[in-house]
């Protein structure tokens, strides 16, 4: 048997339950990992509240389908199937189960081709966990939709958070001048992840500056396309990670008329291979020593609430995680 938080309903962090549930056994082409840590991001918060509602269409309707939360995770694998070539017990790894989820418990198995990969030995377990979402997310829209290149002019709003400071490190690896946004505190953060200049947004409107950008990252979709395209570049992008109905207005609008382009993606929804190769590009960034991970909070698992609580309010810097028992 092993310790699992269990969801059976939509809602507030007290919907977790601790309890004792089966260990899970491994078909022939998975892998079963003991966790060290999971991550817990705003997606497994809108995992959490089932909002937008729009979410349940994978998730469940009307309840959780996935009785154990949580997708990203990092641990060993501790058994193989039979048909596993990739991995083997004892491998230390990190991933995203996001096809059924589970890692809000001691055991998880992962199919050996889904979005997982061995970890880079400047890591250690909580930051790897925590690295996933950020780093995957903010690969696809740096680089798949906003193509940044070398010598480019980029901001990234919300670089303090999980996506933003994988943003702005992956945004110097590529070569870009960097300028980070984010709240008076975080100022020295952002510098440290190798930002060029920070804007503290309750000093500075960014958009009012006259300075202009080939791409913007808004990565917590506080700002429209509207708000930002006079502090865009003639044919520069803007791109959200945040659902919502301006951004899709604004993407379809841009795709017909203009040169500006606003621009959004569900990453988690992209082909599993997709994925997992931006996460092995992640994992090439990371060996070149141009990507670290950032834990704020670390929770035992039994205090998932608390974690959730924290998240939800926005203000993580980096990213958060909970650690099961031995
Ligand atoms: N579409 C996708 O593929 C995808 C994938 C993953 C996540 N997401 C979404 O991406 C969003 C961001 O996720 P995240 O985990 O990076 O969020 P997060 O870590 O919770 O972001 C927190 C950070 O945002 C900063 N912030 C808060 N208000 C701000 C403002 N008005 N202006 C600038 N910065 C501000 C905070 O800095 P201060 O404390 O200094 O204010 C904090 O460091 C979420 O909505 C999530 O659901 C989408």
């Amino acid at each position: 048997m092993m310790q699992a938080m269990i969801t059976t309903a939509y809602g507030s962090p007290e919907v977790f339950k601790l309890n004792q549930v089966a260990e899970p056994t491994v078909k022939p082409n998975e892998i079963r990992v003991r966790i060290k840590a999971a991550a817990v991001t705003k997606a497994c918060t809108m995992m959490r509240t089932g909002k937008p509602y729009i979410g349940r269409l994978f998730t469940g309707l009307p309840k959780p389908k996935h009785r154990i939360s949580g997708t990203g995770f990092a641990g060993v694998v501790d058994a193989v199937g039979a048909e596993v070539t990739r991995f083997k017990v004892g491998d230390s790894v990190f991933g995203e189960n996001i096809a059924s989820f589970g890692t809000y418990a001691q055991f998880v198995r992962v199919p050996e081709d889904g979005v997982v990969a061995h970890m880079p030995d400047a890591l250690n377990y909580d930051a790897a966990a925590g690295m996933c979402d950020g780093g995957v997310t903010s690969l696809n829209f740096l680089k798949n939709l906003g193509e940044i290149k070398a010598g480019q002019k980029v901001l990234i709003n919300g670089a303090s958070g999980s996506l933003g400071s994988a943003a702005v490190q992956i945004a110097k690896h590529y070569g870009a001048e960097v300028v980070g946004v984010c709240g008076p505190s975080n100022v020295d953060f952002v510098k440290s992840l190798g930002a060029d200049s920070v804007i503290d947004y309750t000093k500075v409107n960014f958009a009012e500056t006259g300075n202009k950008y080939d791409l913007i990252y808004d990565t917590v979709g506080v700002r429209s396309f509207g708000d930002c395209k006079v502090a865009l570049t003639d044919s520069g992008r803007y791109v959200s990670p945040v659902l919502g109905g301006a951004i899709l207005g604004a993407m379809v609008y841009t795709s017909i008329f203009g040169k500006k382009k606003a621009m959004f993606s569900a990453t988690g929804a992209l082909p599993q291979k997709e994925i997992k190769r931006l996460l092995e590009e992640l994992v090439d960034i990371i060996e070149a020593g141009h990507l670290q991970g950032y834990v704020d909070r670390s929770y035992p698992l039994q205090q998932l609430a608390d974690a959730h609580k924290y998240v939800d309010m926005g203000h993580k810097r980096g990213n958060v995680v909970v650690v099961p028992s031995l």
